[in-house]
């Protein structure tokens, strides 16, 4: 429980961390009193933008501040040492999506997070969006057969997001989004099939230009997933479901859910990315872990259908999803 305004920090200086620092900021009662990057500039251009101070790294800033909460920014290759950080020094944390590049990090991370209990969100951000909402709603009782889902974009202008081992890949880096929101609306996967562009005489180490695969889920309903990064501008990213009756698209700014006699759209303006900063803030306050739609436990389940779609397109073979028990 935290009364009084919340003190947070913020790891990682980037992109999505500018994100964040802004929308905290327009938050009630919620204060970002400090930043740390790897990048001792791009720490200080953010923390002076936000009257915050600058430590060399996560450790001094915790050593050195007490703060209600931290927002873990870091790209996919640096997970790992931030959470446990965070975690051994008892302070509820934010990180962004994907959780990692392999399994192994990310699961010693949640069993640490479940013995500590604390509170804990992730960046997939779309189940927070009205739409992903309605869309809910409007499935309950009636199941998706056909889920349709595909990232066109263009690479990411970030040093890191072409090698496989900064970023994992398309489907772990971006298309990740969507599998989460099939997971919410559609089952859970229990089979995927990948496969990956092939470019001739291409250093194996770059991640495919485009990526396709059909998932299976507990449900019995199908889905096709595609990516690619080939675009030099971002097209769309948007997920399809059919049920009985009923076409729904989810977008980024909007979904539009039609039945046979009518339409309906529900537009979204960045609502999504703003309500999964304040529900976290909420959270930590109430000290409900709960009280959040994907912490970290139920971010790991998404992650493990994002790396079993890597590892397939890698083998060129199936993975099946169901643990022994099932
Ligand atoms: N949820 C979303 O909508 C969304 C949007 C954009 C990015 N992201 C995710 O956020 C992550 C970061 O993306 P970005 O675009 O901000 O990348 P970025 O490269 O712009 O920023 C990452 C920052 O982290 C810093 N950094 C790296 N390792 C660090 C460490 N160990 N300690 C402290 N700082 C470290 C880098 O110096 C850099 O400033 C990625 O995983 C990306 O997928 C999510």
């Amino acid at each position: 429980m935290v009364s009084g305004s919340l003190r947070v920090a913020l790891v990682g200086a980037g992109g999505v961390g500018e994100r964040h620092a802004a929308t905290l900021a327009t938050l009630n009662d919620v204060d970002l009193v400090a930043v740390t990057d790897v990048d001792a500039a791009r720490a200080q251009a953010l923390a002076d933008e936000h009257d915050a101070r600058t430590y060399p790294t996560q450790a001094d800033l915790l050593d050195n501040e007490t703060v209600d909460a931290i927002w873990l920014c870091v790209p996919p290759f640096a997970h790992g040492q931030p959470e446990r950080l965070a975690i051994d020094a008892g302070v509820p944390f934010f990180v962004e999506k994907p959780l990692g590049l392999d399994l192994g990090t990310p699961e010693d991370i949640a069993r640490a997070v479940e013995a500590s209990a604390l509170p804990t969100a992730t960046g997939y951000h779309w189940r927070c969006m009205p739409g992903v909402e309605r869309a809910r709603e409007v499935l309950a009782g009636s199941p998706v057969r056909l889920a349709t889902g595909a990232w066109l974009d263009k690479v990411p202008p970030v040093a890191w997001w072409t090698s496989r081992s900064g970023s994992g890949g398309q489907l772990n880096e971006q298309a990740t989004h969507l599998v989460d929101v099939m997971r919410a609306l559609v089952g859970e996967p229990v089979h995927v099939l990948a496969a990956g562009a092939r470019v001739a005489d291409r250093d194996p180490e770059l991640v495919d230009p485009a990526t396709a695969a059909v998932l299976s889920f507990d449900t019995g309903a199908v889905a096709t997933l595609a990516a690619t990064s080939a675009l030099a501008w971002k097209e769309s990213a948007a997920l399809t479901l059919v049920a009985d009756g009923l076409w729904v698209q989810i977008g980024e700014t909007s979904t539009v859910l039609r039945w046979s006699d009518r339409v309906e759209e529900v537009p979204d303006e960045g609502a999504g990315k703003v309500r999964v900063d304040a529900e976290f803030c909420a959270a930590v306050r109430s000290g409900d872990a709960g009280a959040v739609r994907v912490p970290y436990a139920e971010a790991l389940r998404t992650h493990r259908v994002g790396i079993a779609l890597t590892e397939s397109a890698v083998a060129g073979s199936p993975v099946d999803l169901r643990t022994s028990d099932e």
